[in-house]
């Protein structure tokens, strides 16, 4: 049975709010303690469906690790050998990072393992990830020659190498450094464009040299890592939402504590500044290698913005919720450089398109982005995330700024990144009266 938000319009979102932990940063904390050697505990993981996905995968590898009552993860890593060959296939089920992040590290691990996911999944591009692994020596197969999951794998002792790779992906650079630290020899990769570096900052916080220069890392293997503990900050990429619905509003005030500022995440707090909202960051410090603060969003009329390819890497998840700000901005928003949104758990941009048109907004697809042509009064409508746990929020954030009431489609798949978000979304915006239904309803 589908899942449905209704909301209404509102006005005055305000409040002070913590979001879950860094998807990003939850899934590689198991992975680095899994490889490592001794106990990593981990505060402040993501429980969602896309982490556990990552849990589950590496206890049927044999890793054991324990969830306490108080949310803490600890991982057991007995080292790489510590790993067995699963009797099951591996779930991965929406997530790109599971699946891709995994077949690096299986890469090199000497037996047989298959990687699968959801529909949506199974028609993400996986050559990316492939090609160089196979490059390194392993053997991987997959449909269509390789492109799409199920991944057949047969790991193996690895030579590193030296990667370009055509896309700034970090789950790409990270499938290659994992595969490269249990590789023998150097392993580098070098990206169009630096991609979010939390493999990097984990490595190092679990005793690798890692070496970067521009937009090339490189490390050396076999690396033995030292298990170490994580904190792991609250996720900008679900901050965004919050953060655009209050940037949209004048009036509209909202903190969000904790928050990770990692600067190769960063880009929306950049663009929502240039749209004219005020955004401050307090209490800045570093935790476990990462940065973060607690962050204060104060809305203006927005204006419309640029967002160009040099910008792109360090916000390709937030564009859903910066379409919606371009949207209600004065003036036209132009995203470009974007194609990657097109490989996303949906084409991004044609969903954007289609389910923003329908609340009445003007959003022109094109090859690469979206041009937006701003100020159009939105009314609700009936819309659909198409199965996309981002659409399904951006989507909210835009019902709040319509007139009347709005039913989001197909809302189940949030619980991949940001479980608790209707409850918090009321918190900000109480008016606004969400409440989920039962498609049938
Ligand atoms: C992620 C990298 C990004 C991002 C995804 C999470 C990661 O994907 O969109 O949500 O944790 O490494 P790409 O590496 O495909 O750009």
């Amino acid at each position: 049975m589908m899942r449905s938000w209704v909301l209404r319009g509102t006005h005055g979102i305000r409040g002070a709010i913590r979001v879950p932990g860094d998807k990003s940063i939850s899934h590689r904390s198991l992975l680095l303690g899994a490889l490592a050697e001794g106990s990593t505990e981990v505060r402040g993981f993501l429980r969602s469906e896309d982490c556990l996905a990552t849990l589950a995968a590496l206890r049927a590898l044999g890793v054991e690790i324990t969830e306490s009552a108080d949310g803490r993860i600890v991982i057991r890593g007995q080292g790489p050998e510590g790993l067995h060959e699963p009797e099951v296939a591996l779930q991965a089920g929406n997530s790109g990072t599971t699946l891709r992040l995994l077949a690096g590290l299986l890469a090199a691990r000497p037996f047989f393992s298959i990687l699968t996911g959801d529909s949506s999944l199974r028609c993400r591009p996986m050559r990316r990830v492939v090609d160089p692994l196979t490059a390194m020596g392993a053997t991987l197969l997959g449909r269509a020659g390789g492109q799409y999951p199920p991944l057949a794998i047969q790991g193996r002792q690895l030579s590193g190498i030296a990667w370009t790779s055509p896309v700034a992906s970090a789950q790409v650079k990270s499938a290659i450094l994992l595969a490269g630290i249990q590789a023998t020899g150097e392993t580098s990769v070098t990206e169009p464009a630096p991609s979010r570096d939390h493999t990097e900052r984990m490595l190092a916080a679990f005793g690798v040299a890692v070496r970067r220069q521009g937009s090339t890392v490189s490390v050396i293997g076999p690396a033995r890592l030292r298990a170490s503990s994580v904190a792991v900050p609250g996720d900008l990429s679900s901050a965004a939402f919050f953060l655009a619905a209050a940037a949209a509003d004048p009036g509209g005030e909202v903190r969000i504590l904790d928050v990770g500022v990692n600067p190769t995440r960063a880009g929306a707090l950049e663009v929502l500044e240039a749209m004219g909202a005020t955004i401050t960051q307090a209490r800045a410090r570093t935790e476990a290698s990462e940065p973060l603060a607690d962050l204060s969003v104060h809305g203006a009329r927005l204006r419309g913005t640029r967002i160009g390819a040099e910008l792109t890497a360090r916000l390709i998840d937030e564009i859903p919720a910066l379409a919606v700000a371009g949207a209600l901005a004065e003036g036209e928003t132009v995203i470009s450089g974007a194609a990657e949104l097109r490989v996303k758990e949906v084409d991004r941009l044609s969903a954007l398109a289609g389910e923003l048109s329908k609340l009445g907004a003007q959003v022109a697809e094109e090859r690469d982005g979206l041009r937006i042509a701003g100020g159009r009064r939105l009314r609700g409508a009936v819309v659909s995330s198409r199965g996309d746990h981002r659409m399904a929020m951006a989507l909210a954030v835009a019902a709040l700024f319509a007139d009347g009431e709005t039913r989001v489609q197909d809302v189940a798949c949030v619980e991949t990144s940001f479980p608790g978000f209707a409850q918090l979304l009321v918190e900000v915006a109480p008016e606004c009266a969400i409440r989920e239904l039962e498609d049938a309803d």
